[in-house]
């Protein structure tokens, strides 16, 4: 597979993931049973693994040794950890609203630093 064709994948990926995580957020803070359906709670992981393996891909291919992978990587860490948060560590659904606002936060830094190629994101 070529580069564009895995970059395609990629892009897309980080498209469902971001939605798919706004969707959830907002049935975690409104309490919601949708959280607990089958595929809500798995589609997530197949989205995020195809997210990570196909930037890590990327990366390998056009030599990973820049600060801005690093930094991505970092971030995408973060956004996990705070996500999850988000959707279920988190006590009341105000600390979950606050976590969620976060998390999309971050995952717009990762989209400036993906465009910027840098670690300052949209402000390099
Ligand atoms: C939430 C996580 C991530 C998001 C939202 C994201 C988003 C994006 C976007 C929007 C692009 C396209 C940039 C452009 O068209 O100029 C991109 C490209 C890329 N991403 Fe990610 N990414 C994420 C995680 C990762 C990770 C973890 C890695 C590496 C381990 C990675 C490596 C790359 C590489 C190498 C490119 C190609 C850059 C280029 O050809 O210009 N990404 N990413």
């Amino acid at each position: 597979m070529n580069y564009f064709a895995i970059k395609h994948i990629h892009v897309t990926a980080a498209v469902l993931s971001i939605v798919f995580f706004v969707v959830r957020a907002y049935w975690s803070v409104s309490g919601s049973a949708m959280l607990q359906k089958r595929v809500v709670r798995i589609a997530p992981h197949i989205i995020d693994t195809i997210l990570l393996v196909a930037g890590v891909t990327l990366a390998a291919m056009i030599g990973a040794h820049q600060p801005w992978i690093l930094a991505k990587i970092v971030a995408l860490i973060l956004y996990i950890g705070v996500g999850t948060i988000a959707i279920k560590r988190g006590k009341t659904p105000k600390s979950r609203a606050i976590a969620a606002v976060i998390s999309v936060a971050i995952f717009l830094y990762i989209v400036g630093v993906a465009i910027h190629h840098h670690p300052l994101s949209w402000i390099a």
